[in-house]
């Protein structure tokens, strides 16, 4: 089959597509033949050697998938062969078969495409986790997405707008803000303007953001909590913008607020009974098609290091997926 192998911790231009022996399940795991993965901002990390665990050489990258169960080895109650499904492993789904435990995945909706259900689970967890379990946000509230336009900040639109929020997107062009709006945002700033919080004031009604979701990280976080409404949840997704901001601890006091932390990697091992509400909730908006995952853009699985690239130089609208078979 083919994969992209990483033999060396390196930059994705000299990381290489190989061909390699389709792997064996072993009793009680599934094999999945790949029809679609997408890309994290964390997978790029991976292939670098820079995400704080490292992945043993060598690996296939790629967290998230949509396919077809094509092997079941031994007893697996609720999978048989031939399912459409979509899953998450720690790595192996950027490869024409990926085998993961039957836990791994769930049964894709009929009308999604394997687009969509590559693009599904770490954003849409993330952004219903954090706005509706942490940030507790509440039907009428003002909902502030930072980075609105990136593959968490979309569906943070999108989770928004089902909770019945008035939702505020922030974004660096005026690209990424028309896609933001074409998602559901109410109204748009422009993030990188020295005067962005009188824009986010005047669109709040004065008012100020009750619950701000923010994946960027930097200066622009500071901002922000500095505008935030009283009582308000600042939810703390993660530092794309590269740098970890300091937060005085006199905002807090003088904005009776809250900023809060959200890490998904552990919700399944510390919070299990909210991983279960969550994810309840959201095949219940994709089975009744409110809630469609926004795929980005499609690459070939020849050009895997074009997605990454796109990612990572801060030019992504939404998630990108790589297809990898019809
Ligand atoms: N805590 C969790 O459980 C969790 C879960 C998922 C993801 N994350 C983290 O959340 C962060 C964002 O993930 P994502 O998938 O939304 O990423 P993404 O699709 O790349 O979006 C990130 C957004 O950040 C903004 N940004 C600002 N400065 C940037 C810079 N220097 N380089 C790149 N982007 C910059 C960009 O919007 P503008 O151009 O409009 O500024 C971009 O659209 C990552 O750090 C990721 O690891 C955390």
């Amino acid at each position: 089959m083919r994969a992209v192998v990483v033999e060396q911790y390196a930059p994705i231009d000299q990381i290489g597509l190989k061909e390699i022996a389709v792997p064996e399940p072993a009793p009680g795991q599934i094999r999945v033949r790949v029809q679609a993965a997408s890309i994290g901002f964390v997978d790029g990390l991976k292939v670098e050697g820079r995400y704080q665990t490292k992945d043993p050489l060598p690996f296939t990258p790629g967290a998230e998938f949509a396919g077809v169960v094509d092997a079941v080895a031994g007893n697996v109650a609720g999978i048989t062969q031939g399912m459409r499904v979509m899953g998450a492993a720690r790595s192996g789904a950027l490869a024409e078969y990926i085998i993961v435990p039957p836990e791994a995945v769930e049964v894709m909706p009929d009308a999604l495409s394997m687009e969509a259900g590559a693009a599904f689970r770490t954003n849409y967890l993330t952004a219903l986790y954090a706005l509706g379990e942490r940030g507790r946000l509440r039907a009428g509230e003002q909902l502030l997405v930072l980075g609105a336009a990136g593959g968490t900040g979309v569906a943070a639109i999108q989770i928004g707008k089902l909770l019945g929020a008035r939702v505020i997107a922030a974004a660096s062009t005026d690209e990424k803000r028309e896609f933001a709006r074409s998602f559901g945002a109410d109204a748009v700033v422009d993030y990188t303007k020295s005067d962005w919080r009188d824009a986010l004031k005047e669109a709040t009604g004065g008012h100020g953001p009750d619950v701000i979701f923010d994946p960027v990280g930097g200066e622009v976080s500071v901002q922000a909590f500095r505008s935030i409404a009283w009582n308000g949840r600042h939810v703390v997704v993660g530092f794309a913008a590269g740098s970890i901001p300091a937060l005085p601890f006199n905002l807090p006091l003088l904005k009776g607020g809250l900023l809060i932390g959200v890490d998904v990697a552990q919700i399944a091992r510390r919070e299990p009974d909210a991983q279960t509400r969550v994810m309840a909730q959201l095949s219940a908006w994709l089975n009744d098609g409110r809630l469609v995952p926004v795929v980005g853009k499609v690459f070939s699985l020849e050009d895997f290091r074009a997605a990454f690239t796109t990612m990572q130089t801060r030019a992504a609208l939404g998630k990108m997926v790589v297809r990898i078979a019809e």
